[in-house]
């Protein structure tokens, strides 16, 4: 990303005012005599204080604090068989933008509270921008977006003190049992990561994959990093939160300028498209993975962070990833909450920074736009004196396409409002177990029962502890009996 071309920021000149006429001064305000009063007419006063007073923009509704950097994409393996996307096909380098954040912290919150991490990728490829908009965990909270906006409100502040507060936190997770696997995963070591270079990042959606014979596959993607897995305790994070509230920003940062570029390998799970109708759980279902044993992972290549923003609010606060950004040979899935995000991005991109948010330098896609959509509040590129309506005679390119859509799949059925598809395996705790039993070692469950019992002694109570106490004994009647027993010998000491 540059800067504005006709303006010169690295030698000593005399400033000016936004419209270029020389700026009389920089530190004196106009006034009548030394003492005096200001004068309106001080073009140089006013426009410094009007322009300061509007360089705030909204934050993210969620993902507020964050920042990034800009790298590389490089396909080492051949998955041509699978999709024919431009930018997967081996050899191919791709430039590329990468944000992690917090997810429920306001902007200038500490990056080592306890939280998912987001993981968000935009890849300017040859066929237009393609967005990866996921987190550091492979599964969600929730499995329909129509609770997601309640959700988040239960992560964020209480309408009345305006305080964070553990208790609407669990209420609500406790009351969405389908929320049990992420939350334990964020109430494991990853819900700590050391820094953002130590972790791995998952698209948790299925998204569908399209070949050049239009087979279609389902896939999820992984980027592993490569420089292992690291995490941080309760006690360094809380230590960190205090001392250095911007500890990840400022680690990718300093990693990146001293040479030391991050980098994640990407593999993806594929699943054939007659699978998912009789897998044993719905594959696309946010709050489960597919096991490896069933689908394993695939290499196809590497990304490496390997350059800074050179303004963060240009390049990184203004950049707007959105899941609705996919290229030909690539698709979206029935996973609603994938659908539910289609809208919410653009639509948030829209109020956070403008209609025309894709013509900022950073959101620009590297190939021509041609598009009828026209004007809205700071349209800089347009289209000239070319029709702005289709279809039109006067030669400006019109393409009809009808029939079955290559990235589509089959609907058919009754309007419903439902949890769950038709799959024998479909539920709420079933690979929460697994994860707090199988994966996790003694030491590791330890820990989590510890989180979580501090976690509860912060404030938590009735009914909602009891709640608590059930939600875990469903996910591991032990571990459920352990928070429970830590709770009261610590509330009774
Ligand atoms: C940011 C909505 C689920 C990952 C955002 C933003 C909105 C939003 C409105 C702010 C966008 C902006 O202002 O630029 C939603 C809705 C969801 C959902 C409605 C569910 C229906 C998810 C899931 C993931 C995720 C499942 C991960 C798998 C992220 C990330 C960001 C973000 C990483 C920050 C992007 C950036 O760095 O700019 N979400 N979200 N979200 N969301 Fe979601």
């Amino acid at each position: 990303m540059t800067t504005d071309p006709t303006t010169d920021h690295t030698s000593a000149k005399p400033s000016t005012t936004e419209s270029g006429a020389p700026r009389e001064s920089d530190a004196h305000s106009l006034s009548i005599g030394p003492n005096g009063p200001l004068l309106l007419h001080d073009v140089a006063l006013v426009e410094k204080l009007a322009r300061f007073d509007r360089e705030r923009i909204p934050e993210r509704s969620p993902h507020a604090k964050g920042s990034g950097a800009f790298g590389e994409l490089e396909i080492t393996e051949d998955v041509s068989r699978y999709t024919k996307a431009k930018l997967f096909q081996k050899g191919t380098k791709t430039p590329m933008l990468a944000r992690f954040s917090t997810v429920a912290g306001e902007l200038g919150s500490p990056d080592t509270w306890r939280d998912v991490r987001g993981f968000a990728l935009k890849f300017y490829t040859q066929d237009g921008n393609f967005d990866i908009v996921g987190n550091n965990t492979p599964v969600f909270f929730v499995r329909d977006p129509m609770k997601f906006a309640d959700f988040i409100h239960s992560q964020k502040r209480t309408p009345d003190s305006g305080l964070r507060d553990n208790n609407m936190q669990w209420d609500f997770w406790s009351l969405s049992p389908e929320s049990a696997h992420q939350v334990s995963y964020l109430m494991g070591d990853r819900g700590l990561p050391r820094t953002w270079r130590h972790m791995n990042g998952y698209s948790s959606h299925t998204y569908m994959w399209i070949n050049e014979d239009g087979e279609k596959f389902w896939v999820k993607y992984h980027f592993l990093t490569e420089q292992g897995m690291e995490f941080l305790t309760n006690e360094e994070a809380g230590e960190l939160a205090g001392k250095d509230a911007d500890f990840h920003r400022r680690d990718l940062f300093d990693s990146i300028k001293r040479g030391d570029h991050p980098s994640w390998r990407l593999e993806v799970q594929i699943m054939p498209y007659e699978d998912a109708k009789t897998y044993r759980f719905n594959p696309f279902d946010l709050t489960k993975v597919w096991p490896k044993k069933d689908y394993p992972r695939i290499p196809v290549g590497r990304f490496t962070l390997n350059h800074n923003p050179t303004n963060h609010f240009a390049e990184v606060e203004q950049a707007a990833f959105s899941p609705a950004n996919t290229v030909p040979g690539t698709g979206v899935s029935p996973d609603k909450m994938l659908l539910g995000r289609i809208f919410s991005y653009p639509d948030a991109h829209r109020n956070r920074l403008g209609t025309n948010f894709n013509q900022l330098p950073v959101n620009r896609p590297v190939v021509p736009t041609n598009s009828y959509d026209k004007e809205g509040a700071m349209q800089y590129f347009h289209s000239g004196d070319a029709p702005v309506y289709a279809p039109n005679s006067y030669g400006r390119s019109y393409q009809d396409e009808q029939g079955p859509v290559d990235n589509g799949w089959e609907s058919d059925g009754q309007l419903v409002r439902t949890a769950y598809s038709l799959h024998s395996e479909d539920d709420d705790f079933g690979q929460a177990h697994t994860l707090v039993r199988e994966v996790y070692s003694e030491q590791e469950r330890e820990r989590l029962v510890q989180t979580v019992t501090g976690a509860l002694l912060g404030g938590v109570v009735e009914p909602v502890l009891s709640h608590v106490f059930q939600y875990w004994k469903n996910i591991d009647q032990e571990v459920g009996e352990n928070i429970e027993k830590a709770y009261y010998a610590q509330v009774n000491e």
